[in-house]
């Protein structure tokens, strides 16, 4: 904060004072922990109303429930899960990387690169036309730290990078909107479940070393959800709300070769920078018992049509419940606000059959105390 910072001209008291509110406001800000968002829909908090794609949550009734009531492009009829961390942190929400208002100060809170429909793999999500891929979030992450660079200086920049909280959600859409696409599809033709799945860790192995060689060292990752049972495969694949079994095998799959990825990856960096959160057992929570969490159900969409409320987008012409806290699921694929409360707080608090090898708020006394 201090160094090359220093006016020139000394005599000039405006100046002066100019320079000490600008430095001044630039701590404040600073003292909260940055947080960097990487992945998909579940944590995309507006990336893609910047971009021309078919994946947005850009009109009613998204964002009904949001301090403003407007959609925001978050996939939730309120506040996601990087909003919920962002208080938990104390800060404000991370701004989308795309959005104009993310500049100045404002960079020191971190950003929000995710982006609705990606996947681990460049093809997954090709439907959606134009959706920032993976290894365009980290070319984006690269130029965030140039800015924020020339804003506070290159030291002051790697400490605020390496001091960061990461979040990164990939690995739904590379099933989803990739492998149970379609029957048939090119990946499916390409690999047996199993093969496809050993694949995915392999290439999320690369984009989770990426991030570390740029900077980052405290990295929450989160495995998939029971993608079963969502609305949406409920609607398709289901005759009595029992969860598509094709799905829940991949994550099955999925989920225990990630944890291990990340074992590995710790070993060889010999720290904990990878945290896993075990989202499916988040999920199975309130999905295998929605009235044990004041839910009137888990497998009825708030917002959509057809059987389950499972076809389809949410649009303004769809059901909408009256009371979004009554249901586990906002749209046939997302989590409601008040699902996405209870997520966080598994991963503030769950022990390790939900957070490994450490929760949320471990995770914050340590760094606080290393500062
Ligand atoms: C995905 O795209 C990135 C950037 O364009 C490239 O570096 C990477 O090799 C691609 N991955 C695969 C598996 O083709
Ligand atoms: C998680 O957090 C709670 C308190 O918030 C703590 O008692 C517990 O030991 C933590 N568990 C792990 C595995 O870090």
């Amino acid at each position: 904060m201090e160094q090359n910072n220093k006016p020139a001209i000394t005599n000039r008291v405006s100046m002066c004072c100019c320079v000490i509110v600008l430095l001044l406001s630039l701590v404040k800000v600073a003292e909260g922990r940055a947080f960097f968002v990487f992945g998909d829909s579940l944590v995309d908090n507006g990336n893609n109303n910047f971009l021309a794609t078919t994946a947005r949550a850009d009109s009613y009734p998204y964002g009904i429930d949001f301090p403003s009531h407007r959609p925001t492009g978050r996939f939730s009829n309120g506040l996601n899960i990087p909003d919920l961390i962002s208080e938990k942190l104390g800060s404000e929400p991370t701004l989308p990387y795309l959005s104009p208002a993310l500049d100045g100060e404002r960079l020191l809170v971190g950003a929000n690169f995710a982006s609705a429909g990606i996947g681990i793999l460049n093809d997954t999500g090709i439907q959606f036309i134009n959706i920032i891929r993976i290894y365009r979030q980290l070319q984006y992450f690269e130029q965030y730290q140039q800015r924020v660079s020339a804003l506070i200086g290159e030291e002051a920049a790697v400490r605020l990078v390496n001091e960061a909280l990461v979040l990164i959600t990939l690995g739904g859409n590379d099933f989803v909107n990739n492998y149970f696409l379609i029957p048939f599809s090119a990946r499916s033709r390409q690999f047996a479940l199993p093969d496809y799945v050993v694949y995915l860790i392999s290439e999320y192995r690369k984009i989770l070393v990426r991030l570390y060689e740029l900077g980052a060292r405290r990295i929450m990752v989160t495995g998939t959800g029971p993608l079963g049972c969502v609305p949406a495969e409920l609607a398709q694949h289901s005759r009595n709300g029992e969860c598509y079994p094709a799905l829940q095998q991949a994550a099955d799959l999925f989920n225990p070769q990630l944890v291990q990825l990340l074992s590995q990856l710790n070993a060889e960096v010999g720290s904990d920078v990878y945290i896993s959160a075990n989202a499916f057992a988040m999920n199975m929570d309130f999905i295998g018992n929605p009235q044990q969490f004041g839910f009137i159900t888990s497998k009825v969409a708030c917002c959509g049509q057809g059987p389950y409320n499972g076809i389809g987008l949410c649009t303004p012409a769809s059901n909408l419940c009256p009371n979004r806290d009554l249901y586990a699921f906002w749209d046939p694929f997302h989590p409601s606000e008040r699902a996405n409360r209870i997520i966080v707080d598994r991963f503030m608090i769950g022990d390790s059959k939900y957070m490994h090898p450490m929760n949320l708020s471990t995770i914050m006394l340590l760094d606080s105390s290393t500062t």
